[in-house]
């Protein structure tokens, strides 16, 4: 027997107020910039220069477009899920109403790769900056403690340095973490002033570089195919729209909120969509802008590609104000990915997946507190002690896989549930779901076969916990389809 959970319950939740809920505090320009929040980080400022040296060249605009069309496609997707299912827990909650309890866990486990693991990612290239930064100031944090046990690093005079732990990722880890139990509208009031710094900085990017393009960096704009797949030509553009993918994660993010949106009929579509389009029209334009200021061969090996171009233009001296934004707009990646993972977890747990222990709430900040502590412990592991290439393709063939899922639960429950009202609906269906699990499994695909490993050792483990644990404590199993509300676990007294 499949085990759903009925979407009446689901919506009774989404409606509930009071004791042991989260509350509703997020309007529809708090979602765009949480959306934003999450989006606009390491995928931008550090991997345009990357795609664009390696694989694409000034094309690299391109691969973004090639990037968004593949996330607008799952973006409507998961539109039309938020606004019909408005409560926390992103898609995982989509598959416990659509495809049953198995698949929601799967697709449960599966997101903590994409927020979990993405927020250890960001917080790697975080401490990269904030080295890059600290030597402005004649400052240097010890190699040893700022890079995995898997890396090595040539000093000046020629020594080897093997990494200890990035001692960096783990301080921004905690830090955000505790920011997160202090309350959703603290963290929410930080954010914006974050998103507000970044996008600032794209904009004066931009606005700064467009009088500097020198028309030559962009020719030709698709350089020559080296005669090696995905070097350059438009093989290197299709592999450089799998890697600036990167740069999109985060859309969905909105939807982990959509418990603590005041009006989530309209603020998911908008928060999600609104936040994709804002940032595929900035991404063409700053990398349009970033391979005409420099040539894209200068950004080879460079892990601040943004300084190199700056350093082409007479405001050289902009470089340390852009570095302090990037290190902001990091911040709020990491911010949101880890708020979106404790609000799927805390689902997870109402949900008697994972131990109620997680859904309880802080007495006084009313936040999911043990969830964020378990993650940040969790998210500081692999930010302390894993290489960046490694956390970072498994968070995109965890987001890929969960992009899969939801694209193909909107057509499930188009045919199981078409008459439930959906205040927004996936334009063009069957056509936009299927395009979209096409796209998702083509740059899956595109991945290196360890990733692939990883992902099933990782679904594997989750198979057993489910086993194991899950199955026996499910809330649906154990009281049937008619599920009622839980009773509020903590008092809940704001
Ligand atoms: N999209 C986010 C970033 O680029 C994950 O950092």
């Amino acid at each position: 027997m499949r085990f759903k959970k009925p979407l009446d319950v689901l919506l009774k939740e989404a409606s509930a107020t009071g004791e042991g809920s989260l509350k509703r505090t997020l309007t529809s320009f708090n979602l765009v910039a949480l959306g934003i929040g999450a989006i606009i980080g390491a995928g931008l400022f550090s991997l345009t220069g990357l795609a664009a040296a390696n694989n694409a060249g000034p094309a690299v605009t391109i691969s973004f477009m090639i990037g968004a069309i593949g996330c607008a496609f799952a973006g409507l997707c998961y539109a039309e899920f938020a606004s019909m299912i408005p409560i926390a827990g992103s898609a995982y909650t989509y598959s416990y109403a659509t495809m049953g309890e198995f698949m929601a866990w799967v697709i449960g486990w599966d997101l903590i790769l994409e927020y979990a693991l993405g927020a250890a990612t960001v917080s790697i290239s975080w401490s990269q900056y904030l080295v890059k930064f600290l030597h402005y100031f004649d400052i240097t944090i010890p190699p040893q403690l700022t890079m995995s046990p898997w890396e090595t690093v040539t000093l000046a005079d020629g020594t080897v340095v093997s990494g200890m732990m990035n001692l960096p990722a783990v301080f921004i880890i905690i830090c955000l973490s505790l920011l997160l139990i202090r309350g959703t509208r603290e963290s929410a009031f930080i954010n914006n002033l974050l998103v507000v710094l970044k996008v600032a900085v794209v904009l004066v990017f931009i606005a700064v570089g467009w009088g500097y393009i020198n028309p030559a960096n962009h020719v030709p704009y698709i350089p020559e195919n080296t005669g090696k797949f995905g070097e350059f030509g438009w093989s290197g553009v299709l592999r450089a729209s799998g890697l600036v993918f990167f740069a999109f994660i985060g859309f969905d993010a909105v939807s982990t909120a959509a418990q603590e949106a005041k009006n989530p009929k309209v603020g998911m579509p908008v928060g999600i969509i609104g936040s994709l389009v804002i940032c595929t029209i900035l991404y063409v334009l700053f990398s349009h802008v970033m391979t005409g200021v420099a040539n894209y061969k200068e950004f080879k090996d460079s892990a601040a590609p943004v300084a190199v171009a700056i350093a082409k233009t007479p405001y050289a001296w902009l470089q340390k104000a852009i570095i302090v934004a990037i290190l902001a707009g990091y911040t709020s990646v990491i911010l949101v990915m880890l708020m979106g993972q404790s609000r799927i977890f805390y689902t997870m747990s109402k949900d008697g997946l994972v131990p109620k222990a997680f859904s309880n709430l802080h007495r006084k900040f009313q936040t999911p507190y043990k969830s964020n502590l378990l993650f940040a412990g969790f998210v500081s592991l692999f930010g302390a002690f894993v290489p960046v290439r490694v956390v970072g393709e498994m968070v995109s063939i965890g987001t890929l896989f969960a992009f899969v899922l939801v694209c193909v639960g909107v057509l499930v429950i188009r045919k199981t549930d078409p008459q439930l009202p959906r205040p927004f609906k996936t334009p063009w269906v069957p056509f936009v779901p299927v395009m979209g699990v096409i796209i998702c499994v083509i740059m899956m695909l595109a991945l290196p076969a360890d990733t692939w490993l990883r992902l099933a050792g990782w679904m594997l483990l989750g198979l057993i916990i489910y086993l194991v644990y899950g199955k026996k404590h499910s809330v649906i199993r154990n009281q049937g389809n008619s599920v009622t509300l839980d009773p509020p676990t903590t008092p809940f007294t704001k």
